[in-house]
């Protein structure tokens, strides 16, 4: 795609000029339009991107990069629910999850849409208030990866929303020490747990549930039935009934909806459960709210665009293989870990659509931590490293508590990094003690932590990681890379078991013998 495009050309050699010069120059000529140009504002989210090693004309070049690839097509397709999953064939609508409306074309799947949330709140609205015979305290969510992640993020990041006695918990990782630990602080008579998966075929969530079940079964003897204390959301109906669980306490998937896109559907359940429903429907609003600014604003101020934009600009021209993502806020200290999936998931690919080998770099690696902590632990390597890492802060306008200090010197520390690593230090003769700057980064300012504000922000990195894959015409939306390990993993859990021995390279071979020597009788 990108090859047979001249505006790439023209797009790398404009690169190849900015490197050497200064970020901070760039404001000298005429600030106010800097500023004007590089500042975006979308629902419930500014952005200011001026801090980038960026001209204004280079940006303009960059939309028109993206006027000449027709990509307002390609975000309406997604949006009319076409097939844009191309390699299985499948629409890709979690933005209808937020906005089932009447009008959508394919009638049938807003209904469905529609039928859930009517589903979930009456759900919920019962189980919050004792309509499950019992006073829920504790949620307990199996599931892993789209099923984890973002129900997690949005519990801790809501924090201030949760009603009172109920504690959200996320079993994920295989790993017993985490389940143990969980289930230590629990009671099963006053417990919901609630397994998530999509395909109901994830060895880990199938582990974990088995294991909870046989838990809560030798727990609650024949005092507790099973079907008001689990329930599942999934595609899978049969496989879930098969479990154990009535079709009844089955809260419905849909093929169009991604793992990792999937926290606006029933997946989002122990958020409306710890939040209460009409949050969780704020969540949703404030991600309808930025998906209509994605829709309709032209690419230069549309912010998804606009950061996907400079995201291809840093990759493929500027060469940096790694982004940061560095809330200040410690509600949002699981943002990184699911922009993790969400972008590397999606876009960490080496064909396009077509399955031709690209010639450029596609997802960053992407990382972050919360600040200030970070600034005492990785931030060094930024200012003074050899590589690059351009940042993502995020920082609240105003705080949720009364500390006003500390907002102020959480607001203080977050504007100073970014000062910091832009400008560098002045006049330092040292060569240890100098900072050259120059280090990009955006801004990003929310008016408060609301569900409405969180749901535009969590949106708008959906549709930056969607407009980027469309940029390097690769397809985001499925995930063969993690099949191989999945297949491999099965084999050699059987071989560790004592069945029967398959070929593998030396190195694993040696680690399936030492731990076959260590359980041997
Ligand atoms: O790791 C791959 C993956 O398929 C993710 O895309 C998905 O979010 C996760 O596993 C969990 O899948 P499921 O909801 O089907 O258990």
């Amino acid at each position: 795609m990108t090859k047979v495009n001249n505006l790439w050309a023209e797009l790398s050699a404009c690169a190849d000029d900015r490197i050497g010069e200064r970020i901070d120059s760039f404001f000298d000529a005429d600030p106010g339009q800097r500023m004007q140009t590089l500042v975006i504002s979308a629902p419930g989210v500014t952005a200011d991107l001026s801090k980038n090693l960026i001209l204004e004309r280079d940006f303009h070049q960059l939309v028109e990069f993206a006027i000449s690839l027709s990509l307002d097509k390609k975000v309406e397709a997604m949006f009319n629910g076409e097939a844009v999953n191309t390699s299985e064939g499948r629409a890709v609508l979690h933005t209808l999850l937020r906005n089932p409306s009447p009008s959508f074309p394919d009638a049938s799947k807003a209904a469905a849409v529609r039928s859930t949330l009517a589903k979930l709140e009456t759900f919920v609205t019962n189980a919050l208030n004792g309509g499950l015979g019992y006073q829920i305290t504790d949620v307990v969510n199996i599931g892993i990866g789209g099923s984890h992640l973002g129900p997690a993020l949005v519990c801790d990041a809501l924090r201030d929303y949760r009603i009172k006695n109920i504690q959200t918990h996320f079993v994920s990782n295989v790993d017993a020490a985490l389940l143990d630990d969980i289930l230590g602080k629990i009671r099963p008579e006053s417990t919901l747990f609630v397994i998530a998966s999509k395909s109901f075929t994830t060895a880990e969530t199938l582990l974990n549930a088995n294991t909870v079940r046989d838990w809560f079964s030798q727990q609650g003897g024949d005092n507790l039935n099973l079907a008001d204390h689990f329930i599942a959301v999934s595609s899978a109906i049969d496989k879930v009934t098969e479990f154990g669980i009535n079709e009844e306490n089955i809260f419905p998937m849909w093929d169009w909806v991604g793992g990792r896109y999937s926290l606006w559907s029933a997946i989002g359940l122990p958020i409306a459960l710890q939040c209460g429903f009409s949050n969780f429907r704020q969540l949703l609003d404030g991600a309808a709210a930025m998906d209509e600014h994605f829709r309709s604003e032209r690419f230069e101020k549309n912010l998804p665009a606009a950061l996907a934009l400079l995201g291809v600009w840093q990759s493929n021209f500027l060469g940096y293989d790694t982004r940061a993502v560095i809330p200040y806020d410690d509600r949002l200290k699981l943002l990184p870990a699911f922009l993790q999936q969400l972008e590397m998931e999606s876009n960490g690919k080496q064909v396009s659509k077509e399955g031709d080998a690209l010639d450029e770099t596609t997802s960053p690696v992407v990382w972050g931590g919360v600040g200030t902590d970070a600034q005492h632990a990785f931030f060094q390597q930024l200012h003074q490293g050899t590589s690059e890492t351009p940042i993502d802060f995020i920082i609240c306008k105003q705080a949720n508590h009364e500390h006003a200090d500390h907002h102020l010197a959480l607001q203080a520390n977050c504007f100073a990094q970014a000062e910091a690593l832009m400008c560098g230090t002045q006049n330092e003769a040292d060569p240890e003690r100098l900072m050259i700057g120059n280090h990009s980064s955006n801004m990003f300012l929310l008016e408060t932590l609301t569900p409405f504000n969180l749901g535009s922000l969590l949106a708008m990195y959906e549709h930056r990681t969607m407009f980027q894959g469309a940029l390097w015409g690769i397809n985001s939306f499925d995930q063969f890379g993690v099949e191989l390990g999945k297949k491999l993993a099965g084999q050699i859990e059987q071989e560790l078991q004592g069945g029967p021995r398959t070929a593998h390279d030396p190195s694993t071979e040696f680690l399936i013998n030492t731990i076959m020597e260590q359980t041997k009788p």
